[in-house]
């Protein structure tokens, strides 16, 4: 008899008022597989990793686990039948130490008092199996980096040694060596014969990790396949219902010393207890990639240039002529007209229980008051046609942020920040969470912003985005400017070289 898969959804329907997150589906997991679930945002995947938590219930239909039905009404009843799950909306406690996160809610208690030395003794000891380096277990997770803390959501996960693992666009918000890292967990756990649920929108994962993958279109599953059977344009196809000709626009000449003055320049720029020495140049029309392990000084950087924490040293010249940025309030200010699209869009990018159209027109709103009284409908349209280019649901206009998928929420921040019609866009990478065709609309839309005489930085934690996108790249290591690299010269091999620590200018000039 053969075995039965480990997850088993039939007619499975759960609606949200209106919304039907997911319609009638029927899905199959085998037991000891590493199965891709993939779809836009909003097509329903992180319902499904919900209801299999026990954090939603289905409206309808039934879930079988290993082919017994399974009532998975809490979270508690999913751990019990071995269910570990990292989410996309982490689920760590700012307020909390990482070990104290990582240990919840298990912690270990002496008489009712938690034993510090032990949290810490067996905090280690998680990091020392799972290879976890450079994050202090006494640290507040509140001082920890987004992918730092991404990576200790996996963690948690992974350490409650579970038979079924739910990873949740885990490699999203990771540093390209730590979607490394996890590669290693997931061959690791497979050969152990964990049944692994992975969710991401890089086929090229869906190549490296997965046995199988299958496509959730509108709440729909639209098909299940072994990943060697299906082409990427195939699989792309299914999950936004056509085809793209191409990922990346073309690249535009070269804009060096075409303006009287660079739009943003750096000198020396340091702070952030990282930042070290950085000089730069963005001239008008320019997308310029910046490149970085986790934490080597690019938020620093965006941080400072936005105002947020301003610079210890160095000066920031626009259009030649230097400038203080004090606040993000300076930033924005129309003779400076600078935007970011931050990190984490939870906490910096948008105001979760406000609906998407106030959000979208936050930095704008001074345009659409009249007498003091917000002009809604000016105000809408405006909204409209932003969320029309990055397709994102119209229905988002009349509802709160919080209600969005995590893509959606992705969107909703960079829209923002295009109606706001700034001259300089840092971009944080922007394009984490987001669906193929979004990310296409992306990269586009920097183009044109560019091609209009606009000015882009743009940090990427996807390496594919710094070659195919950016006319030049900056290489930071250790909070230093360590490699420039322009147009072809701009490789994969050749960004990662210097990331992982590689050239001095003076040798890369030398190749
Ligand atoms: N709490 C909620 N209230 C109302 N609607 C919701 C809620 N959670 C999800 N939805 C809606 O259900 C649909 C499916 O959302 P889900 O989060 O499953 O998408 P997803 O496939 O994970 O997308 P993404 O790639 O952006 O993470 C979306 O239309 C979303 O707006
Ligand atoms: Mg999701």
């Amino acid at each position: 008899m053969s075995v039965p898969p480990a997850i088993e959804l039939s007619h499975v329907t759960k609606r949200f008022d209106a919304t039907v997150a997911l319609d009638n589906v029927d899905l199959a997991i085998d037991t000891g597989a590493v199965h891709a679930l993939l779809g836009e945002n909003g097509a329903g995947k992180s319902t499904v990793v919900k209801l299999l938590s026990g954090l939603l219930r289905a409206d309808s239909g039934t879930i079988r686990l290993a082919g017994e039905e399974a009532r998975l009404g809490s979270a508690a009843a999913a751990r019990r039948h071995g269910i570990a799950t990292a989410f996309q909306e982490m689920t760590l406690v700012r307020d909390l130490t990482v070990a104290q996160n990582l240990l919840l809610p298990l912690e270990p208690t002496t008489l009712g008092q938690v034993s510090r030395r032990r949290s810490l003794d067996r905090t280690m000891a998680i990091f020392d199996r799972l290879e976890i380096h450079g994050i202090d277990p006494r640290d507040e997770v509140r001082d920890l980096e987004l992918p730092l803390r991404q990576k200790l959501e996996i963690a948690k996960a992974v350490s409650r040694d579970p038979r079924i693992l739910l990873l949740d666009e885990p490699t999203s918000t990771l540093s390209y060596d730590d979607v490394e890292w996890l590669g290693r967990i997931i061959a690791r756990l497979h050969a152990d014969g964990v049944t692994i649920v992975f969710i991401t929108h890089r086929m090229r994962e869906v190549r490296l990790y997965c046995d199988r993958l299958s496509v959730l279109r509108n709440g729909a599953h639209v098909g299940t396949y072994g990943t060697a059977e299906i082409d990427d344009d195939a699989v792309i196809q299914l999950v936004i219902g056509r085809s793209i000709a191409s990922t990346f626009p073309p690249k535009g000449p070269d804009r060096r010393g075409t303006a009287a003055a660079p739009a943003l320049a750096g000198k020396g720029l340091g702070g952030g207890g990282t930042l070290a020495d950085v000089s730069f140049a963005l001239w008008p029309g320019e997308i310029l990639g910046v490149a970085g392990l986790q934490g080597m000084g690019q938020l620093d950087l965006f941080l400072g240039l936005f105002g947020v924490d301003p610079f210890l040293a160095g000066t920031v010249e626009i259009d030649g002529k230097p400038v203080t940025i004090a606040s993000p309030g300076d930033a924005v200010a129309a003779h400076m007209g600078i935007s970011l699209v931050p990190e984490d869009r939870k906490s910096e990018g948008l105001f979760l229980k406000l609906s998407g159209s106030v959000n979208v027109s936050l930095p704008v709103v001074d345009r659409f008051a009249r007498f003091g009284l917000i002009d809604v409908e000016a105000e809408h349209a405006a909204v409209d046609r932003v969320l029309e280019r990055l397709r994102v649901d119209p229905r988002a206009l009349y509802t709160r942020c919080a209600a969005f998928s995590g893509g959606n929420q992705q969107k909703m921040a960079i829209g923002k920040w295009l109606l706001a019609e700034s001259r300089i866009l840092l971009l944080y990478d922007p394009t984490r969470g987001v669906d193929v065709g979004t990310k296409h609309e992306i990269y586009v839309l920097a183009r044109e912003f560019a091609a209009a005489g606009g000015a882009v930085l743009f940090y990427s934690t996807e390496v594919p985005e710094l070659v195919n996108l950016c006319d030049r790249v900056l290489v930071l290591y250790r909070g230093r400017l360590v490699d420039e690299l322009v147009g072809d010269a701009a490789s994969e091999a050749a960004i990662m070289r210097g990331a992982l620590g590689g050239p001095v200018p003076a040798l890369a000039a030398a190749e």
